[in-house]
């Protein structure tokens, strides 16, 4: 009798230190994971870095020529999307996307564009209401959706040149609505691995041409 009860007080006292122990280990995981939390911001909020997006905008540039290659509608569900997420001044939204996919307008209004370029045309209200620069806004739209189509590996290029024939003799084809006008357009599609910034972009004014100071 006095063995078992001895044997008993061993048992529970052990069972107490482990749930003793269990109780520290899992206090020391939280906290541990709370200064990991606080010291390391994800990337993917506003508070982190996101360096990739940095080294993309730093290598874009404008795409000038496209090879045959099928854009894939999720691609172009995508970059709509990033293209609806653009601010806009009261968030008024003053903006309407046409994907055209047909070879023969693509061919008409990008020199350089191949058979399976998407063209994004943009259009926005004629008669804006007070404050509201239809003009920035879908600028804006584009910007985005030019740095999601580069993310997705495609290349992409704004073209304003475009607009008046678009406005003039083809708003009824694009079924642009009404009252809108055409702001820009977007070329979509693949272009050859071996294009990078070096070999297609611009060079641009260095910071101190543009930039001021005051303090
Ligand atoms: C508002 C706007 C309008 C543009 N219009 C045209 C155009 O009509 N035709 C064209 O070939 N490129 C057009 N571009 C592309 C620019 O020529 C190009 O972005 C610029 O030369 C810089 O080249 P990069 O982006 O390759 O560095 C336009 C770009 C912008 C932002």
């Amino acid at each position: 009798m006095r063995k078992l009860f001895i044997e008993r007080t061993v048992y529970f006292k052990s069972l107490q230190t482990l749930k003793f122990f269990t109780a520290v280990f899992i206090i020391l995981f939280i906290l541990s994971l709370t200064v990991c939390n606080t010291t390391n911001p994800p990337d993917n909020n506003t508070g982190g870095i996101n360096a990739g997006v940095i080294e993309q905008i730093a290598n874009s540039f404008s795409a000038r020529a496209f090879i045959e290659k099928e854009v894939s509608k999720d691609d172009i569900e995508i970059i709509l999307k990033s293209g609806a997420k653009a601010p806009s001044a009261r968030n008024t939204q003053p903006w309407h996307f046409t994907v055209v996919r047909n070879a023969d307008f693509a061919a008409s209004m990008v020199r350089g564009a191949s058979n399976s370029c998407v063209i994004i045309v943009i259009s926005g209200p004629a008669a804006a209401s007070e404050g509201i620069n239809v003009d920035f806004d879908t600028a804006l739209a584009a910007q985005n959706m030019v740095i999601s189509a580069q993310a997705l590996g495609l290349g992409c290029r704004i073209l304003t040149g475009p607009v008046r024939e678009i406005n003039i003799n083809k708003k009824e084809y694009l079924k642009i609505p009404n009252g809108f006008n055409a702001v820009a357009i977007l070329a979509i599609g693949h272009v050859e691995n071996i294009a990078d910034a070096i070999t297609g972009a611009s060079l641009r004014k260095p910071l101190g041409d543009i930039v001021n100071y005051v303090e």
